[in-house]
């Protein structure tokens, strides 16, 4: 994805930098070369012993080091790259960037640099939703400055958030996407979000966990590929990414209609948690309490399947049809079934028991299962699990 290019990754000081490491190693095996550099502050989180060992080059750090003048001044250095990535972007790194300070190497290569820069921030809460900082990140991006992240989570601060660093996964989503053309310019994929809302009569309603978050985050990852994603969602918590062809719906039967209307894909993503059921008959008028206290009786009838209608199609068929199953009890075995069943190509499963936190939470744990076996991916950021599978969609469409 990244075979041949340079980059330029400018470690800032904070906790996240621990994570610059893995992004250095995500670069290598997109096929990028690394050359780092550290502010005074970095070092003081990440050796740079440890990141010139996994960049396999000198780490960079110190603007009046003459060895590298007579090497490589900090003019050339700041060219030499394709790309310039800054992660963590610290909130005073981004402050010295949006003011034109140039007092040590990293500020200065950012000054000198004739080449496109992306900026990764990750800070305190606080810091991040500040005046100043916003202001600055206003500054930067009417520079041209780039950003990806930062994500809402649990800080080391302790405190919850927008702040936390984009997963070094996202990170190069945001760089392959920074290079263009995008890998997924031109190609169509649908994406069901969220749950859906089954009548009981007009006022009440039968629903469940999903937050939509899972979903959303996939649409946006696709978009930042370049897709054209038609985006079906039902009623989520979370609002729907931007630079989709958005259709809300409520109920399952509402959910398949914009499916089918979305027309021929080249890939879908159904990972919306639909309603297996809906009740039978929906009264036109609010059932009422009866003076004998009479329960009333819900007679439910099964929901059409999206995703298995889309699997067995017979022409019109995407490439590439991916379901989630979601699972309380014998995930592998449940959701390797359920590929076969409903017969998609992917499915991507979760855990979601109660004490895993993954529905409604931030992060996700997964396993991608194909015809080729399966892959436990470690849990992370439901947006990194997101960035990693419209790679894994665009490498398939290629
Ligand atoms: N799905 C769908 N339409 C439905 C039900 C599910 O498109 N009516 C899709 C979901 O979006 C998800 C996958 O099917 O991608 C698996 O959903 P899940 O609810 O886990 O599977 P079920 O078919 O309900 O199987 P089970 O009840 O055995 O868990």
């Amino acid at each position: 994805m990244l075979a041949g290019k340079r980059i330029l990754l400018i470690i800032g000081g904070g906790i996240a930098a621990y994570k610059a490491l893995e992004l250095i190693r995500r670069y290598q095996d997109a096929g990028a070369t690394v050359t780092p550099v550290l502010t005074g502050a970095a070092e003081q989180f990440v050796t740079p012993l440890s990141v010139a060992a996994l960049a396999g080059q000198k780490a960079y750090r110190d603007l009046f080091d003459l060895t590298d003048e007579a090497e490589m001044g900090h003019i050339q250095l700041s060219r030499a790259a394709d790309l310039v990535v800054v992660a963590p972007a610290t909130a005073d790194l981004m402050a010295k960037m949006a003011a034109g300070l140039a007092n040590d190497l990293a500020s200065t290569l950012l000054m000198a640099t004739d080449k496109a820069v992306l900026i990764a921030p990750a800070m305190n809460v606080r810091m991040w939703q500040h005046p100043a900082t916003q202001r600055n990140l206003a500054t930067l991006r009417s520079d041209g400055v780039q950003v990806v992240g930062p994500n809402d989570g649990a800080m080391a601060c302790g405190e919850f958030g927008p702040g936390r660093m984009a997963e070094p996964v996202e990170i190069v989503t945001a760089t392959v996407a920074a290079f263009g053309p995008k890998p997924l310019t031109g190609k169509r994929v649908l994406v069901t979000s969220g749950p859906t809302h089954e009548p009981i009569d007009p006022v009440r309603y039968i629903a469940n966990r999903s937050s939509g978050a899972q979903g959303t985050a996939i649409a946006r990852a696709l978009v930042d590929l370049g897709a054209d994603v038609t985006f079906v969602t039902g009623p989520a918590s979370v609002a729907p990414p931007e630079g989709v062809r958005l259709v809300r719906v409520e109920t399952a039967r509402a959910m398949l209609e914009a499916v089918i209307a979305a027309g021929t894909v080249d890939a879908a993503v159904f990972a919306a948690a639909v309603a297996d059921w809906r009740v039978a008959t929906e009264p036109d008028q609010k059932i009422k309490k009866t003076p004998d206290g009479a329960l009333p009786e819900l007679r439910f009838v099964e929901n059409p399947d999206i995703l298995a209608t889309v699997s067995q199609r017979t022409s019109g068929r995407p490439k590439l049809v991916i379901g989630f199953a979601a699972e309380t009890q014998n995930v592998l075995e449940n959701a390797t079934a359920k590929r076969l069943r409903k017969g998609c190509d992917w499915i991507v499963a979760n855990d979601v028991s109660a004490a895993t936190g993954i529905m409604g939470g931030v992060d996700n744990a997964v396993t991608l299962i194909t015809a080729d076996g399966t892959e436990d991916w470690p849990r992370m950021a439901k947006t990194a699990v997101a960035a990693r599978l419209a790679q894994r969609i665009s490498e398939a469409l290629s």
